[in-house]
């Protein structure tokens, strides 16, 4: 393995396992980030958002102006939307970040705390990890890649901790996210765990990822490439070496196109 590719690993906290000895004697793995922030993963509660269903006829009235936004009126209407119950606690909806032509489009589950009150997706320890996998690609942020969320505020249960989208919460949500991606046409789409997985393929939520990755799939004639959430890899850091391969799966995409 060249050293080149070594750093790359090393941004993913990869590097202890795969590194060889007289490599770390010539002082290169010191010289990266460990990606072993401390883990801050998603609560896998179950609240259900009241009246979702109700708002979701209204909702479908809207779809066909937001199919046409372009992207000033539409980040404008993610901060003011109100779809679905989840607007009443936001501090700030997150809308999504990056480059508006970008080639890679990540997709997460939803903001949670840090991003409710920054306004910006993937800001807590989990995006720290986010970031260094996009340098071990040599993407940054806003650098050929957009970062963005299924639902846009933050779904938080009712003891204060963060939680996954209700299907109501996504349904509602998704229109948003369906405009960015015609807006910005990547050439792939990683959906960053199960919530972005199987909202962005019409699955059972209750799929299992395993079952989903290792094969591009495909989001309107987009590659979709399926991986793991960054915050399951604080957790399970075992699992980074999985998640490369993804993300080099994504990048021969993209270099093939
Ligand atoms: N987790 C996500 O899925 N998205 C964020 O923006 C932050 C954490």
């Amino acid at each position: 393995m060249n050293l080149d590719k070594v750093n790359k690993l090393q941004h993913m906290g990869l590097g202890p396992v795969w590194v060889r000895r007289h490599v770390v004697a010539a002082g290169i793995a010191a010289s990266t980030g460990s990606g072993a922030a401390s883990d801050q993963a998603l609560d896998t509660g179950s609240a259900i958002g009241a009246d979702a269903v109700a708002a979701r006829a209204s909702n479908d009235q809207q779809d066909t102006a937001l199919a046409a936004m372009d992207w000033d009126v539409l980040e404008a209407s993610i901060r003011e939307c109100t779809r679905c119950g989840l607007c009443e606690g936001r501090k700030h909806s997150v809308p999504g970040v990056g480059d508006r032509a970008a080639r890679w489009l990540f997709v997460g589950e939803g903001p949670g705390r840090n991003e409710d009150l920054q306004g910006e997706p993937f800001v807590g320890p989990a995006g720290k990890l986010l970031d260094n996998m996009l340098r071990a690609l040599d993407l940054a942020r806003g650098k050929d890649t957009y970062i963005a969320n299924i639902v846009k505020c933050r779904p938080v249960g009712t003891d204060g901790r963060d939680r996954p989208p209700t299907p109501d919460e996504v349904d509602a949500c998704m229109p948003y996210l369906r405009r960015q991606i015609a807006l910005i046409q990547p050439q792939v789409i990683i959906a960053l765990g199960k919530t972005a997985a199987v909202s962005l393929l019409g699955l059972p939520a209750d799929t299992a990822l395993a079952g989903l990755r290792g094969e591009p799939r495909d989001f309107n004639g987009i590659p979709l490439v399926i991986t793991y959430h960054p915050a399951y890899l604080l957790r399970q850091p075992t699992d980074k070496a999985k998640t490369w391969r993804d993300l080099c799966l994504a990048k021969h995409i993209i270099d093939g196109a």
